[in-house]
């Protein structure tokens, strides 16, 4: 039905794995903003799995908008996908009425390694804007760890980002760590995923003192 449709191999192995992560970790209900939504075979896959829950699909690439919306017409609780750049200053941007305090979880999946470093930041801070004050941000990808010997599959794999782009590349989690940090956002939980990635919680400070 779909064959016609970009697709991500990858976002098909790792699809189920997240969503069963996503499961345990949040409330019965709320709303969930994903950002760089790529094919959209995330949301088709997961928002079915989490009746409770309203998704919203976002893109930066505004190309990529048909196809999301195309994999994920007739799911009742996806919302027609949005162009978003995460460094805007405001989310999702004009003409869109800017988002504030109305999302319970943000879920973002292969990005800070396939974005100039300023993304990071970027994310980080307009999560910290639109997560209501015990939302989640969910961020899943390779990181390197100080401490943590790199799998020789995640350290090819940085160098092939970088000579791809010499802005790409795998990021250091300590890194990752500062951006929240200045966006008021920390870091709650750290899980170990299938070939060498991690799926990252982050709340808002306040939420978790
Ligand atoms: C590797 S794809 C990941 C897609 C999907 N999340 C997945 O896991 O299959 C990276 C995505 O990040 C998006 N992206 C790049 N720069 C961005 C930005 N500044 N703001 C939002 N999304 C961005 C790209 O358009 C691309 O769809």
């Amino acid at each position: 039905m779909h064959e016609d449709l970009p697709f991500s191999p990858a976002a098909e192995r790792n699809r189920q794995p997240i969503l069963e992560q996503l499961l345990q970790r949040l409330p019965p209900q709320g709303h969930l903003l994903e950002v760089a939504s790529g094919t959209g075979q995330h949301a088709q896959h997961m928002a079915p799995a989490l009746p409770g829950w309203t998704w919203q699909p976002t893109e930066h690439d505004g190309q990529a908008l048909p196809a999301i919306a195309a994999r994920t017409a007739g799911l009742p609780a996806v919302r027609p996908p949005l162009r978003l750049d995460v460094t805007a200053t405001e989310w999702p941007g004009p003409p869109q009425p800017a988002w504030t305090a109305c999302f319970d979880a943000v879920y973002c999946a292969n990005l800070l390694h396939i974005a100039p470093w300023p993304v990071c930041a970027g994310l980080m801070r307009g999560s910290a804007r639109v997560l209501r004050p015990t939302g989640l941000l969910l961020t899943y990808g390779p990181y390197l760890e100080r401490g943590v010997d790199t799998s020789p599959g995640n350290r090819a794999f940085d160098q092939s980002l970088r000579e791809r782009d010499p802005a790409w590349g795998l990021r250091w989690l300590h890194e990752v760590q500062a951006q929240a940090d200045a966006a008021g956002l920390v870091l709650a939980q750290r899980i170990a995923m299938p070939a060498n990635n991690l799926l990252l919680v982050w709340q808002h400070r306040a939420a978790a003192t």
